[in-house]
């Protein structure tokens, strides 16, 4: 076949399939009964048969509303709509983003020096300008926070979306490993109360300005970059191409712009896959080039499984699949990404533009119209805080939200040697106390609580005037609700990689079997356009054209 074709074409649309079919059958007779309580009565191996292991990630699905044989139609699913074959082709490089005419190679970026693991020729650029890449943030690194004109104190990357919450969540995440004489920040919203509130705290000479953004066209980034730019020089500060560097694909708009120092990527790495590209130099000033490369080499661990597990022991199908089959047939239509590590509580940030600006598509990759539905709506927050905000809704409200636990088994303590023995112990302890949280949420979820249990028990806080049984009703909980864990030993550079790369394919699974193109965004556009229309229409008070909501707005914010 073609390179250079769309191969979504052979494959028939996934409700077309006899698999789909089978799936509504069983989801009739069985899916809306399942009960958690009694699978796991009914298979002692339950637990077991349902986890799996994968690079650097273990995870329990067998708390998902599913069983063994939703999984047996849901791999005939995958089979029926070719989806090995359109990993393989997404893998070697043919054109996966098909209204754009691009490739979408961001495993090439991962993939080690000299290989070519699926067939995709990108390996020699990629690595001349990953290397130069690890060079500089080295270079600036071996001088960090040092006294004289140049050495960098602090680092403000500037970008939004996929120039921004990839770097941004990983460096929270890798708190642990991240240089402790520099200091990294991110700004990204046009409102000016971002940067604003950044700027007095930093010394133009000691500050490094990363202007990242894939196109170099995007009004935020360019609207903070100009702010950051007039206060270097209003500050004294003369060398831009020292103290701003730009990472993108448009090198020659960057140079236009007044930022020289530049470190590129290309057209076939997609915004929200782009960290592992030159996007990645906060990444890599952060934690150093080692970290960086391990970054990497845990995500391409990844990839290879996905490329090479059989398919109903690759861990990024089956969360594909099962999120098809949480949407479609379960009628589930958010899922909550719970990470109980506070160093990753940008992730479900990270994982809402990953899903989200994906697979919230309503046509086909030939534009056709699609009857059933695709992205779920994703959110969370770090627990245990989360369980003091929305949990009560996941508990015990009318809707049914899957939950998605990380776990991370040990912690990473930043300059952990310099605490008193005592201090580590009690540390050690918190992080206990934080499983024990994560253990007790999934197990509340599904096992809930009788009103028979709720009435037997004391409530001491309860109105003493509200019968025992009204109270009762109040403290049951239905249980019964769906969670999944997924288990890091250790929140390193190489888990941390491994981890996106699984959300990533499994992004792409969901996504190839709707027959969507999760690779393009053209619903952000409308917005944009519309904006520039607008901007003028503030200034000058010209309503004339206008609905009259924005109308009425437009009077008012004058
Ligand atoms: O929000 C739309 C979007 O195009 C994202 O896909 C992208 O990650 C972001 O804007 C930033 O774009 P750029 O890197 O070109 O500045």
């Amino acid at each position: 076949m073609n390179r250079h074709e769309p191969t979504s074409g052979r494959w028939p649309r996934c409700d077309r399939t006899v698999a789909w079919s089978a799936l509504q059958g069983h989801a009739e007779a069985h899916g809306h009964a399942l009960d958690l309580r009694q699978l796991f009565t009914d298979d002692p191996d339950r637990a077991q048969r349902l986890s799996l292991q994968a690079p650097e990630v273990w995870a329990d699905l067998s708390r998902a509303h599913w069983d063994v044989a939703t999984r047996r139609h849901l791999l005939d699913l995958a089979r029926e709509c070719g989806l090995e074959a359109r990993r393989d082709a997404l893998l070697r490089g043919d054109i996966a983003n098909v209204t754009e005419g691009r490739a979408a190679l961001h495993t090439a970026l991962r993939a080690p020096k000299g290989a070519v693991p699926f067939g995709a020729h990108m390996g020699e650029q990629v690595h001349a300008e990953l290397d130069r890449m690890l060079a500089f943030a080295e270079g600036i690194r071996a001088r960090a926070g040092g006294d004289q004109p140049g050495d960098i104190h602090d680092i403000v990357h500037i970008g939004i979306g996929g120039s921004d919450l990839g770097p941004q969540m990983v460096v929270a995440a890798l708190a642990a490993w991240v240089h402790p004489r520099l200091r990294v920040h991110f700004v990204s919203n046009v409102d000016g109360q971002d940067i604003a509130a950044l700027l007095p705290r930093l010394k133009a000479q000691h500050t490094l300005f990363v202007v990242a953004s894939k196109t170099f066209t995007t009004q935020e980034t360019l609207a903070n970059a100009r702010t950051a730019r007039q206060w270097f020089t209003e500050q004294g500060g003369t060398d831009i191409a020292r103290h701003f560097v730009g990472t993108t694909t448009q090198v020659t708009t960057a140079a236009a712009f007044g930022v020289t120092t530049t470190f590129g990527f290309w057209d076939w790495v997609g915004g929200r896959f782009s960290m592992w590209s030159s996007i990645g130099l906060p990444i890599a000033l952060a934690v150093g080039a080692d970290a960086f490369r391990e970054l990497l080499a845990g995500a391409h661990a990844m990839d290879r499984h996905f490329a090479d597990a059989p398919l109903d022991a690759n861990l990024p199908m089956l969360l594909g699949l099962l999120d098809v089959w949480q949407r479609n047939f379960m009628g589930y239509r958010s899922r909550c990404v719970v990470p109980y590590s506070q160093n990753l509580h940008r992730l479900p940030a990270y994982l809402q533009q990953l899903v989200m600006e994906s697979n919230g598509k309503g046509v086909d990759v030939d534009g056709q119209p699609l009857p059933y539905a695709t992205s779920d709506v994703v959110w969370g927050e770090p627990g245990t805080n989360g369980q003091h905000a929305f949990f009560q809704m996941l508990h015990q409200g009318s809707d049914v939200v899957p939950v998605e636990f990380i776990l991370v088994r040990q912690p990473s303590h930043r300059d952990a040697e310099v605490f008193s023995p005592a201090l580590r112990a009690s540390l050690v302890q918190q992080h206990q106390v934080l499983l024990a949280n994560a253990l007790a949420q999934a197990q509340a979820l599904m096992h809930g609580k009788t009103f028979e249990q709720a009435l037997s028990e004391a409530a001491p806080t309860a109105s003493p005037v509200v019968p025992c049984e009204v109270i009762a009703r109040h403290r049951t909980f239905p249980g019964n609700r769906p969670s999944l864990t997924l288990l890091l030993d250790r929140l390193t550079p190489s888990a941390l990689g491994a981890l996106v790369a699984l959300h990533e394919h499994r992004t792409f699974v969901s996504g190839a079997v709707w027959g969507i193109n999760s690779f393009d965004q053209w619903g952000v556009e409308l917005g944009k356009a519309l904006c520039q229309d607008l901007l003028p229409r503030l200034d000058s008070g010209d309503v004339s054209g206008l609905d009259a909501a924005t109308a009425q707005l437009i009077t008012r914010l004058r």
